[in-house]
């Protein structure tokens, strides 16, 4: 199918799905905001005085939805795509992979914190296998992270593809938290297989 085509084909697609139709209404960058404010309403997780960290923010629409939610505490987002600025969310552009990024993301907290989301998806190869297993690693990396920044009730909330790795993290998670919750919000597509680990309050070992 020629390039034209494809990307008519997927603006009928989006213009069809009430999410994405909805993000536009209400400003949102992404129609994955919907996922983020329905997980919300179910698990209540994001206070007005939530300090936050969104990672692979990009373009926007988490970091939007926890701006909304959180009056007082700070947010920052992350990404190796630039972002487009959002009013009282600071913004770090790069890997969080990366020791410096890392070392940034401490020093802007410099103290525990409530909330580490992570939306984080590597960009499509082509091999879906290949694909779920990278962004697993992804999620790997950021629970890491979590552990060492969340305060003792934080909460952790990481995108996963269900496939070969998903069965590590759900262990990892279950060995690091108290609460683990896997969740597939309405929103997210359901020929997706993508779902959301939701986890609280870190295990002292
Ligand atoms: C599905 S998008 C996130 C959408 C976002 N939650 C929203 O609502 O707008 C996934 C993002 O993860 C980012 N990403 C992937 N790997 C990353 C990494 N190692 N460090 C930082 N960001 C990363 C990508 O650049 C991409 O923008």
């Amino acid at each position: 199918m020629k390039k034209n085509k494809i990307s008519k084909n997927w603006l009928i697609k989006q213009n069809k799905d009430p999410f994405f139709r909805q993000s536009k209404i209400q400003g949102y960058r992404s129609r994955s905001a919907f996922k983020l404010i329905e997980m919300n309403k179910k698990f209540k997780f994001i206070k007005k005085n939530s300090s936050l960290l969104d990672l692979g923010s990009c373009p926007g629409g988490w970091s939007q939805v926890a701006r909304k939610e959180i009056i007082k505490g700070k947010i920052l987002a992350v990404d190796v795509r630039p972002m487009e600025k959002i009013n009282n969310v600071d913004f770090i552009h790069g890997d969080f992979c990366d020791v410096n990024i890392c070392e940034k993301i401490m020093l802007y907290f410099n103290n525990k914190i409530d909330v580490v989301l992570s939306d984080m998806a590597v960009n499509t190869s082509g091999n879906k296998a290949l694909d779920s297993y990278r962004t697993g690693e992804l999620c790997i990396s950021a629970m890491s992270l979590a552990k060492k920044i969340l305060s003792e009730n934080g909460v952790f909330l990481s995108k996963i593809f269900m496939g070969s790795i998903f069965g590590e993290i759900n262990e990892r998670a279950k060995k690091s938290f108290k609460n683990v919750v896997k969740y597939k919000p309405l929103s997210s597509k359901k020929e997706s297989k993508e779902i959301y680990i939701f986890c609280k309050g870190i295990l002292k070992i």
